[in-house]
C-alpha cells in the first residue's frame, strides 16, 4: 500500500518515535497484537549512537522479529551524521528518520529537533549529506512550524522532498502547542497537496474514529500513532482491519494479559535497573484506558521494584 525505496509499509500505520516508550519490549507487544506497518526506535543521539553497545543498550536492543524498524536520529549538524548512519546500516535498520520536530528546550539548545528548521541552508546540507550516505528509505518528521505560515511550511516541505526525503510525517501542531490542543489535520492535507512523496499524519489519533476523521481531513497516505499506541496497543490492529481491510486474526482484547506480557518482555530484554522506569512510563499511558486508571498509574509509580509493581497491578486488575 505504501512503498518507499522498496520498503513496503503495510498497512500504512506507523509507530511514532517516543523517548522511553518505543523500545524492544513495547515493539514486541505491538507485533503480537498485529496491524503495525513500520516500527520505530525512540530518538537516538547521532553523537552517541556509534558508541552504544547494541547488546545491552535499552535504546538499541532489538530482536529479529522487530522489522521493519525505522531508526530515528536526533542530529544537530553534519559532524556525527555519517557515522550514525553507518551504525544504522550495521544494525540492519530498515529506514532512517530525521527528527526535525522535537520542541524540547534541551534538544533545541544543542541545535537539534525543531531548531534545525530555523536554518534552511544548513538543514538542506544536512539532508543532502544524509541522502548521499544511505540507500535506505530516508524519512523526516516535522511539526507545522512556529506559526501558521503556508509559504514557510511549503518551502520546508518542498526542500525536504527536493533533497531526497522519501516520506514526510507531519505532527499536526505548531512548535509550542501542547498535546492537549486539537491537532490541525487539515494542515497535513495542505502538505500532501504540495508534495509527491507520501505524507503521513500524526497527532491525536486515539480511536478508529479519530483515524478515519484524520484521513478524511488530511488525505494522508498513512497514520502515525504515538500515545494512542501506548494507551491501546491493540489500536493498530483495529485500524488495520477497519480502515485498511486487513484480514488479521480475530483480536480478543485482554488488557491484563497485554500488561503482563509487556512486563515479561522488559524482563527478557533489559538489565534489572532499566526495567522499572520503562514500566512506569508505559503504565502512565496504558492506565488511561481504565475509568480508575489513575490508581494503577500511581500504584506503579510509587513501586520500588518490578515485583511490587506487578503485585499492585495484579490487585488493580482483579478489582477492575
Ligand atoms: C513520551 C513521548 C516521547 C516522545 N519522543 C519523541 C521522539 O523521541 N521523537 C519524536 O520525533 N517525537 C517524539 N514524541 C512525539 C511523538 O512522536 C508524536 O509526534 C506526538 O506524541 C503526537 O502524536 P500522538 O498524539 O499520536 O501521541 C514523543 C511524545 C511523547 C508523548
Amino acid at each position: 500500500m505504501l512503498e518507499i525505496r522498496g520498503l513496503s509499509i503495510t498497512p500504512p500505520l506507523l509507530l511514532a518515535p517516543m523517548a522511553g516508550l518505543t523500545h524492544s519490549a513495547f515493539r514486541t507487544l505491538l507485533l503480537r497484537l498485529g496491524g503495525v506497518g513500520l516500527l520505530s526506535t525512540e530518538m537516538l543521539s547521532a553523537r552517541r549512537l556509534p558508541m552504544e553497545n547494541a547488546v545491552i543498550s535499552p535504546f538499541l536492543v532489538s530482536t529479529e522479529a522487530e522489522h521493519p524498524l525505522s531508526y530515528q536520529l536526533l542530529v544537530a549538524d553534519n559532524v556525527h551524521l555519517a557515522r550514525a548512519i553507518d551504525r544504522v546500516h550495521e544494525l540492519k535498520g530498515d529506514a532512517i528518520d530525521l527528527n526535525l520536530g522535537c520542541p524540547a528546550p534541551k534538544v533545541r539548545q544543542f541545535g537539534g529537533g525543531s531548531k534545525l528548521v530555523d536554518d534552511m541552508d544548513s538543514l538542506r546540507q544536512l539532508v543532502a549529506e544524509a541522502r548521499a550516505h544511505t540507500a535506505l528509505p530516508l524519512t523526516a518528521k516535522i511539526r507545522l512550524g512556529e506559526e501558521l505560515n503556508e509559504s514557510s511550511l511549503r518551502n520546508l516541505c518542498r526542500m525536504l522532498e527536493g533533497e531526497g526525503i522519501d516520506l514526510l510525517t507531519v505532527h499536526a501542531r505548531l512548535r509550542k502547542e501542547p498535546f492537549i490542543r486539537k491537532p490541525r489535520w487539515e494542515w497535513v492535507g495542505k502538505v500532501k497537496n504540495w508534495l509527491t512523496i507520501p505524507v503521513v499524519a500524526n497527532g491525536g489519533i486515539f480511536s478508529v474514529d479519530d483515524g478515519r476523521r484524520c484521513l478524511e481531513r488530511s488525505g494522508a497516505d498513512g497514520l502515525m500513532l504515538g500515545r494512542g499506541a501506548a494507551m491501546r496497543p491493540w489500536l493498530f490492529h483495529e485500524l488495520a482491519s477497519e480502515l485498511y481491510g486487513l484480514d488479521l486474526p480475530r483480536l480478543e482484547i485482554d488488557r491484563p494479559a497485554c500488561y503482563f506480557f509487556f512486563i515479561s518482555q522488559l524482563e527478557e530484554r533489559f538489565r534489572p535497573e532499566r526495567r522499572l522506569g520503562r514500566l512506569k512510563e508505559f503504565t502512565h499511558y496504558f492506565s488511561m484506558t481504565y475509568p480508575f486508571g489513575l490508581r494503577l498509574a500511581s500504584a506503579v509509580q510509587s513501586s520500588g521494584s518490578m515485583q511490587e509493581a506487578r503485585e499492585r497491578a495484579t490487585v488493580f486488575f482483579a478489582r477492575s
